[in-house]
């Protein structure tokens, strides 16, 4: 068998480009901008590409963008200072605080300082249990953009046997919650599981997020499967030439490929859903602190 390959750009092109049809609607019917203020402190090569990226889509989408850069030894009471600040703004609908922050700073304080309406990255710990007790939660990026791709691919997933393997709380622990909100039979498993291929050997959808460089092999896999590789690796690639490297996922695809029904490429797969669904989570955070109805991207956008 050969995997169909799941498109995680184009789904992202068409919920972007569906988000800025509703972003002007928003505008001409109500006059309202959904504006996004993204943090970041430090000058970490890696988030300064993430932050330009995340200010560019907004901007594209019809949105406010608003920049704060801080030293990267600016102390906590300074970060927390400008989150009171954001969050008193009215013109402000999302926060994200880029992480990994620097080690003066602690990084929990932080995320439960913002205000959990406008939490877009969904980490506080207010959005964490609404979504673990059902209610209406802002759900963090990336396990939502699983989910999108999940139900664009298989449609319904009621009673399904899903394995999640990372048990962070920015995937794995949302990401399990939503499946189970699907109606699936959901394991987390981590690197202490006992027997790792013969859990993953069960799931009909296999969520990988761990970090570690193409660890799931093409015999860990049901045939038929649907593989979602949340893993973003920089290896060094050696066949293109010294110093160069290559993105792999926490999958090994080649042999993967050969095994499951469905997979997500690394790059070109989960990693762009994340920042359209960080613009999704403004647009739905702007709807609900406007009384306005939430628009439903999931469905629409497949
Ligand atoms: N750093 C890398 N990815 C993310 C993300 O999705 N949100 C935040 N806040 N920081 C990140």
């Amino acid at each position: 068998m050969t995997a169909r390959i799941i498109d995680g750009k184009a789904f992202a092109d068409r919920l972007r480009a569906q988000i800025a049809g509703k972003v002007a609607e928003l505008k001409t019917r109500h006059g309202i901008t959904p504006g996004l203020a993204v943090v970041l402190v430090g000058d970490d090569p890696a988030s300064s590409v993430y932050v330009r990226s995340k200010a560019k889509q907004t901007v594209e989408a019809g949105m406010a963008s608003f920049e704060h850069r801080l030293a990267a030894s600016a102390p906590e009471a300074d970060l927390l200072a400008l989150i009171a600040k954001l969050n008193a703004d009215p013109a402000v609908n999302g926060i994200l605080v880029q992480l990994p922050l620097p080690a003066q700073i602690n990084s929990e304080r932080v995320l439960e300082a913002i205000s959990p309406e406008k939490d877009v990255d969904g980490f506080h710990v207010v959005n964490a249990g609404l979504l673990a007790t059902g209610q209406e939660a802002i759900v963090p990026c990336t396990p939502l953009g699983c989910l999108m791709l999940l139900r664009d691919t298989l449609g319904d997933l009621s009673g399904l046997e899903a394995v999640v393997v990372g048990r962070s709380n920015i995937v794995g622990k949302p990401m399990a919650q939503l499946l189970l909100q699907q109606s699936c039979t959901v394991t987390i498993a981590h690197s202490k599981s006992r027997d790792l291929p013969g859990i993953c050997r069960r799931a009909d959808i296999l969520v990988a997020a761990v970090g570690r460089p193409e660890m799931i092999k093409g015999d860990w896999i049901k045939p038929g499967a649907a593989v979602i590789d949340v893993g973003i690796n920089r290896v060094p690639a050696p066949e293109k030439g010294p110093d160069k490297h290559k993105l792999v996922g926490d999958v090994d695809f080649a042999s993967a490929s050969a095994v499951a029904g469905a997979i997500t490429p690394v790059p070109g797969g989960v990693g762009p859903m994340t920042i359209a669904c960080l613009l999704a989570n403004t647009l739905t955070a702007t709807c609900r602190t406007n009384g306005l109805p939430e628009p439903s991207l999931l469905e629409e956008a497949a």
